[in-house]
């Protein structure tokens, strides 16, 4: 099996960036990459910061590190370039994904100790987190807002369903997708879904990518729980970071983000839920949606021993209900589908966040039931792209690219 993972990534590595699986995903992904650099760190370190060099070359004079940067052409993947009208080289989209780009320099530089290394990436990364500050948080609330639900990585979550309700449908885009051509109908995002997505899309085009614009007309905006939680961690990373290659000043303005950040999420506890859960900063709301990015803040080291304690009951629960843990979305939920993307489905990557947040926290017994089950489902299915949580049945995408790389760092 370690061999068979290493063999995916090397099958997906394009040059330098690794495809999340060939087709469907044909170019560089954001938070992919920064597991794919993890798995790569198991056995070639010098790829693995390849693979952040890459990332690092879609970003944007402002600090954003886009969700996708099209290295290569493919006529495999909507919305392509054309639809993003960003005139850069290489050419990106204008929003962003969850930023684990620093937790993974971390990873590799306490393994290799290449400060040559670390230093070439350091920069970018600083100004990626005081984009989110800038562009996200402009008002200085210290959680981050996300404007479009491919920024939250967890595209068709029903946390988005009730803001997501609010998008019209109307597109002056064509919409001509792709990945149902790739893949089963059933698990992938529905087509209204994808009449808001690219709503959103026409709106920040228009806008002209500017993040003040973009703020003022964004028919969506989310204090995403898990996107905040990983960037807590993320931020808790650069700091370790930035007393190996920073400055005293930087080393400040960091924990002086990281404060706000905790506070921020300390807000998104819902004990009706025994979880974290984002809100809707249009509507003021509480998205209070079961789901598995709730669990995330203990990735971030923001959870109270009380709060670790009932988030692990929430998981007993769930257990008896769903086979794998942990399912996208609650399995007693009336929006949980087993199959549908990130409705339902168990997602490796997720699985590795927050076993590492109750093993941080002291929970080893539940650290080690989610590592187990995580290693059995991609034992029985292989290296697929999402899992089936009543049997642990592969769905989505074949030889992915993030899941081979989960399989090496629980190895
Ligand atoms: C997709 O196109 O399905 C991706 O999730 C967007 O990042």
């Amino acid at each position: 099996m370690n061999e068979q993972a290493r063999a995916v990534l090397r099958t997906n590595d394009r040059g330098g960036y690794t495809v999340p699986t060939a087709r469907l995903y044909p170019f560089q992904w954001n938070w992919d990459s920064a597991f794919v650099a993890m798995g790569f760190a198991t056995f070639d370190p010098s790829r693995a910061w390849d693979e952040l060099d890459h990332l690092i070359k879609g970003q944007w004079e402002d600090g954003l590190i886009p969700q996708i940067i099209f290295h290569a052409e493919s006529d495999d993947y909507f919305p392509g370039p054309e639809v993003w009208g960003i005139e850069r080289s290489p050419k990106t989209t204008g929003i962003t994904q969850p930023p684990v780009a620093a937790t993974a320099a971390r990873f590799l530089f306490e393994r290799d100790g290449d400060r040559g290394r670390l230093s070439r990436v350091y920069p970018g990364l600083l100004a990626y987190h005081r984009w989110f500050r800038a562009a996200r948080d402009p008002q200085g609330t210290g959680l981050v807002a996300t404007l479009h639900p491919w920024e939250t990585g967890m595209d068709n979550s029903p946390a988005w369903d009730g803001p997501m309700s609010r998008v019209p449908t109307s597109t002056t885009t064509v919409i001509r997708r792709r990945d149902t051509g790739h893949i089963d109908p059933a698990m992938r995002p529905r087509a209204e879904d994808y009449q808001r997505f690219i709503h959103l899309v026409d709106t920040y085009r228009e806008a002209g990518w500017e993040p003040s614009r973009m703020w003022e007309v964004a028919p969506f905006k989310v204090a995403d729980v898990g996107t905040n939680a990983i960037l807590l961690r993320a931020e808790r990373d650069l700091l370790a970071l930035a007393e190996v290659v920073g400055s005293p000043a930087e080393r400040v303005e960091i924990a002086g983000r990281i404060a706000g950040l905790e506070k921020g999420i300390a807000s998104l506890w819902r004990p009706e839920l025994g979880q974290f859960a984002g809100r809707d900063l249009i509507s003021g709301e509480a998205l209070a949606v079961g789901s598995s990015a709730g669990f995330l803040p203990l990735f971030a080291g923001a959870a109270t021993p009380g709060q670790v304690v009932e988030m692990a009951g929430v998981l007993k629960r769930w257990s008896q209900l769903v086979e794998v843990l942990v399912p996208s979305t609650a399995p007693d939920a009336v929006q949980f589908e087993p199959l549908r993307y990130w409705r339902g489905p168990v997602w490796a990557v997720v699985n590795w966040m927050i076993a590492e947040g109750f093993a941080d926290a002291g929970d080893a017994e539940t650290a080690a039931l989610i590592r187990g089950q995580t290693r059995g489902m991609i034992e029985k299915s292989g290296f697929v792209e999402y899992f089936d949580p009543r049997d642990g049945a592969g769905a989505g995408g074949a030889t992915f690219s993030w899941t081979a790389a989960i399989w090496l760092l629980l190895a």
